[in-house]
């Protein structure tokens, strides 16, 4: 069982590090944590956290990320965001990007890399021939690297590929066997997986026009959350938009971001 003490550290370690408030999640951090310890042999959760707090970069530190976040998602989730994309925001990045050709689109918690790749899919059916002349890869990144593993194999079960179009399926899919299809290489090139915190400064040196940040700011507390959307802000191309998931909002009195409908923002100017 773990201790009140033991249980404190790790919501402390988690917060400080990755935002993430799991103080109303014991049942949570308990359960997955337990099966943990006993398969790698700690004796206890205080054992385990020392490991952890000496080498925060280490194997420990990974492994305890990958256990605590929640990775749910799936293809064409919040799909009204993904007709919005095709009506207004697609027509207006192309022109926009229109110089150069290059066009920045970042999935921020990318989970398991259905977003993303539900993205590229749109991205290169909505451009069609005109795709191979622009550059429109997307960036996905996420906390965990146990996630990004997934979603670099891009192996999904029939059933979860199911809501995509049938000529998506047909296209970027391959049968591997009874179960499983495998994202092509065709689409797996237009999606970069890196891990990123987002918690850290952004390294990025030129800004996105459009950025997902959907169903992560749900595990920060507001602080934190308003935090990282002055970042995203800071970042984005003027006119660009911002997809949250569409359970959350942002505080008007608290961005800079315009609103557009809910769920959807957009940066200052055009
Ligand atoms: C519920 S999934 C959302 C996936 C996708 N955006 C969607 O809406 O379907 C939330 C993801 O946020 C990631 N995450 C949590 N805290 C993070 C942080 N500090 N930096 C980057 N990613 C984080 C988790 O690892 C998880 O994969």
């Amino acid at each position: 069982m773990i201790t009140d003490n033991e249980f404190k550290r790790i919501v402390l370690y988690v917060k400080n590090n990755y935002g993430i408030d799991l103080s109303q999640k014991r049942v949570l951090v308990g359960g997955r944590l337990e099966n943990y310890l006993v398969r790698n042999g700690y004796a206890s959760y205080d054992d385990y956290m020392a490991k952890v707090e000496a080498n925060p970069k280490g194997t420990e530190a990974t492994d305890l990320i990958n256990v605590l976040t929640t990775n749910h998602t799936y293809f064409m989730r919040e799909s009204t965001h993904f007709d919005y994309m095709r009506r207004v925001v697609l027509p207006w990045a192309k022109t926009k990007a229109g110089k150069d050709r290059d066009l920045r689109i970042w999935s921020a918690a990318s989970s398991t890399g259905e977003e993303p790749y539900t993205l590229a899919m749109l991205l290169m059916d909505y451009f069609g021939l005109e795709h191979k002349t622009w550059d429109t890869k997307v960036l996905a990144t996420d906390v965990s690297t146990r996630v990004l593993e997934h979603a670099t194999r891009g192996i999904y079960l029939k059933e979860e590929i199911g809501p995509l179009p049938p000529k998506w399926k047909q296209r970027f899919f391959k049968r591997i066997n009874e179960e499983e299809y495998q994202v092509k290489d065709e689409l797996k090139k237009e999606v970069i997986f890196r891990q990123f915190n987002l918690m850290n400064p952004f390294p990025f040196r030129k800004q996105f026009h459009i950025v997902f940040l959907r169903n992560v700011m749900i595990y920060f507390p507001d602080d934190t959350k308003y935090q990282v959307i002055q970042k995203i802000y800071d970042h984005m191309e003027p006119g660009g938009y911002l997809f949250i998931g569409t359970t959350e909002s942002l505080n008007r009195g608290k961005t800079q971001f315009q609103y557009i409908e809910p769920s959807i923002y957009r940066k200052q100017g055009n």
